[in-house]
């Protein structure tokens, strides 16, 4: 392709996405396709000649488009948001336009080092201990890693070499190979499954421990799970805290889990993938009581910060513990006090290579600044807040359990079994989506602020639509089979949360 191809490509591409921006209401938030439909829509083979890029586009407006589930239409209340600005998608293209691969400083300076300055900002900005700042004196500093699941990943194996080497410490003569299979690792049974997937990943036993009414994991539990493990010779190496749960947005007691932690020498992660944005609004701190206990914590402004995929923050207490297990060929120096503002990155994370991801995150940053982010953060929490009133309002529902940030879970009063079907039947409405949890062993629609679009008007849209599902199925009720499921493929089946 010439440059000047590229020119009217790239710009007609940028006007497809502003006017998809500008006209996202007008479609609905589910498209009406079934499985493989798209598939039969291309070519057997890859065209043997070049296609003009005009051809391309006509295709992506004809076949791609209309088989997107749309994320950033304000029906869209499923799951949690994932990070889009208009400001963040010029970041990648920036990012792509550059083409280059940061493994070492010298191989793009500014890829390595503009991501020390705003992780650090950012540490700054969610008032995060200070010995997580790259620029502050210490060895904690902070990475941009591809996701929560690869930071939580990453952090388990540094957990595990950093107890083999505190246990060599003190005798030299231990089965490595049979040490590790003793080690554990701790979570709630409402984390995300990421946490248990760090588990089969990294091969260590994995315990999804009880939640109380609130579905948070307390100390009392996680005390009691160390204690029955070591009674049984095996030995606590990691734990897995939230800060919003999937299912609920619950967040788990730092100051009651951290100390236990501390006294066994156990790692503690936090996840805090969606909701750790929230800091940015110091009314939210006070759920971060007890962070100092903590190693790592991870978020993802690829979530609620407008910022787009990829980008998923992780903070370390100390940045050696990664490096001691990543840096196999020794390259660094472990008592080098400028590894965190000069930092090596390839030995913080799994890749070799990695992406000037920090590009996307410098200019959402500058485009919006910290008050944006703390706007987008305060007027999707009154949204939702909104949207929880409407509910209260309504007999025949119940909000359970409370709303925490943008998440508001509700069920019908009548059962289990006609809230599921209250779903079903939204869903292939494919005016609103949303997905559903399992709480304290009920059956929850959880409905969730996501798209940066959504107006007080669009919450009072999505309250109609549900409230005509309700209507529907309350009226329907008796023709529904309790065995067959009103989605006609299961393919299209509704994620549940971690039971
Ligand atoms: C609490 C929590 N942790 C981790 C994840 C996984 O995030 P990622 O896709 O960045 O791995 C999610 C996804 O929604 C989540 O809600």
């Amino acid at each position: 392709m010439e440059t000047e191809q590229f020119r009217q490509f790239g710009k007609t591409a940028i006007d497809i996405i502003a006017d998809y921006y500008i006209n996202i209401r007008e479609r609905d938030v589910l498209p009406s396709v079934l499985p493989e439909d798209f598939i039969r829509l291309m070519p057997e083979n890859a065209p043997e000649s070049p296609e003009k890029w005009q051809e391309l586009l006509e295709d992506f407006q004809k076949k791609v488009i209309p088989a997107i589930t749309h994320w950033h239409s304000p029906q869209f209340h499923s799951y949690f948001p994932v990070g889009v600005s208009l400001a963040s998608i010029v970041g990648s293209l920036l990012c792509s336009g550059l083409g280059i691969k940061g493994s070492t400083w010298i191989s793009s300076p500014a890829c390595t080092e503009l991501e020390v300055v705003v992780v650090s900002w950012l540490a700054k900005m969610l008032g995060l201990p200070e010995y997580f700042q790259n620029t502050a004196a210490g060895p904690g500093g902070g990475v941009i890693q591809g996701s929560a699941s690869e930071s939580t990943l990453v952090c388990l194996l540094a957990a595990k070499h950093r107890m083999l080497r505190e246990m060599k410490a003190s005798n030299k003569e231990i089965d490595e190979d049979r040490i590790k299979t003793k080690f554990v690792i701790y979570t709630s049974d409402q984390s995300n499954s990421s946490v248990e997937k760090s588990g089969v990943l990294g091969s260590m036993i994995t315990r999804l421990l009880k939640t109380d009414n609130n579905g948070q994991l307390r100390g009392e539990t996680l005390k009691k799970a160390f204690e029955n493990d070591k009674s049984k010779g095996l030995i606590p190496c990691y734990v897995v805290a939230s800060y919003g749960t999937t299912g609920t947005c619950a967040f788990d007691p730092i100051d009651e889990i951290g100390p236990i932690c501390r006294e066994e020498g156990v790692w503690l992660h936090i996840d805090a993938a969606y909701a750790g944005t929230a800091f940015v609004c110091p009314e939210y701190r006070h759920l971060m009581k007890g962070i100092e206990y903590v190693d790592s914590f991870v978020f993802n402004p690829h979530k609620w910060m407008l910022v787009n995929y990829d980008c998923s923050v992780l903070y370390v207490k100390d940045c050696f513990d990664l490096i001691k297990t990543f840096d196999v060929k020794g390259d660094i120096d472990v008592n080098d006090e400028k590894e965190t503002v000069f930092p090596q990155y390839r030995y913080w994370q799994i890749p070799c290579s990695r992406r000037f991801r920090a590009l996307k995150l410098w200019i959402v940053l500058k485009i919006y600044g910290a008050s944006g982010v703390r706007d987008l953060v305060r007027t999707q929490v009154n949204l939702a807040n909104h949207f929880a009133s409407l509910v209260r309002g309504d007999s025949r529902l119940v909000i359970e359990p409370e709303p925490s940030m943008t998440v508001v879970c509700f069920r019908l009063r009548k059962g289990d079994f006609l809230t599921e079907k209250l779903l079903e039947y939204l869903v292939n409405q494919k005016k609103i989506f949303m997905v559903a949890a399992i709480f304290r062993n009920h059956y929850v629609i959880r409905m969730v602020i996501c798209s940066q679009f959504t107006t007080k008007d669009d919450v009072d849209r999505s309250w109609n639509t549900i409230q005509d599902g309700v209507n529907y199925v309350l009226s329907h009720s008796h023709r529904f089979n309790h065995r067959k499921s009103l989605l006609t493929n299961r393919r299209l089946s509704l994620d549940i949360e971690r039971v």
